[in-house]
């Protein structure tokens, strides 16, 4: 039986006679053994959950969805803003779509155990600046940058860092721009924080693929998998360069 985090559970219970008759100290000492981990590990199991639990409510409650919806709003308009000086400025659509989610406690369970912290709110709030998260898809690369550029620079919001993958790509191949800022909702409240990612439709579409794949990556031929899908996102990053080369090329004629 497993419970939430994948830990394997001994499910005996601590009055489990168990299998076979002891006729020697060492084996009841193994028992007593085996039973104190399936406790631990039983207890263990009910903190995970608690805290999920915690999570789930703190992620659903109607205060914090509604300070979640005016952040992504605020950051939304002023992506708006800066597309539409920018625009007017380069003489065309520098964003392709931008999307928004909210993390689902799930995906906040999963991060935090794989970050190696203990599930429950306070690790969430604290420890992930994903929570809410907007993404930019651009049409080229230039425009990432500029778009960038604009929103390090806001004093709208307070820019807490930037993870720059485009320069320097995750092992994966993953390329995009992180950028973490802190919106203040409501005056004498803790801003809430919201990560950017900004990307070509190029890194988008990739990204996108490579998420949908990413269970396969868990499978027998994981690494085969995660060379190919690093070798396409290196296709597609000469693509992205080429598109750009393309674009200035006509933009001189
Ligand atoms: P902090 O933001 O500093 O807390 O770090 P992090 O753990 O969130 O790591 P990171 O900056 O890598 O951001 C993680 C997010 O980037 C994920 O939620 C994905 O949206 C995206 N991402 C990172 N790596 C990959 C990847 O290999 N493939 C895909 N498809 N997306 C990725
Ligand atoms: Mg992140």
């Amino acid at each position: 039986m497993y419970n939430k985090s994948g830990l394997l559970l001994y499910i005996c219970k601590p009055d489990d006679g168990g299998a076979g008759v002891e006729t020697e100290n060492g084996m009841k000492e193994e028992k007593k053994k085996k039973i104190r981990i399936g406790e631990e590990k039983q207890n263990k199991k009910t903190e995970t959950e608690s805290g999920y639990e915690e999570i789930e409510a703190a992620l659903n409650d109607p205060e914090f969805v509604k300070r979640q919806e005016e952040a992504i709003d605020f950051v939304k308009k002023q992506i708006d803003e800066i597309n539409e000086r920018l625009s007017r400025i380069v003489g065309r659509e520098l964003i392709d779509i931008v999307t928004y989610r909210k993390k689902t406690a799930e995906s906040v369970r999963k991060k935090l155990i794989r970050k190696g912290h203990e599930v429950n709110w306070e690790n969430a709030r604290t420890k992930l600046n994903d929570l809410t998260g907007i993404r930019i898809s651009c049409s080229f690369q230039d425009d990432v940058y500029r778009l960038a550029g604009k929103l390090q620079k806001n004093k709208k919001f307070t820019l807490i860092k930037t993870k720059d993958y485009i320069k320097k790509p995750k092992a994966s191949g993953y390329q995009s721009i992180h950028i973490i800022v802190d919106v203040l909702v409501d005056q004498g409240k803790d801003p809430m924080r919201v990560e950017i990612q900004l990307r070509t439709m190029a890194m988008n579409y990739w990204a996108k693929l490579d998420h949908q794949l990413c269970y396969k990556k868990e499978s027998r031929d994981a690494d085969k998998i995660r060379k190919e899908l690093k070798e396409y996102a290196e296709e597609i990053a000469k693509i992205d360069e080429k598109m750009l080369k393309l674009r200035k090329k006509i933009e001189k004629i």
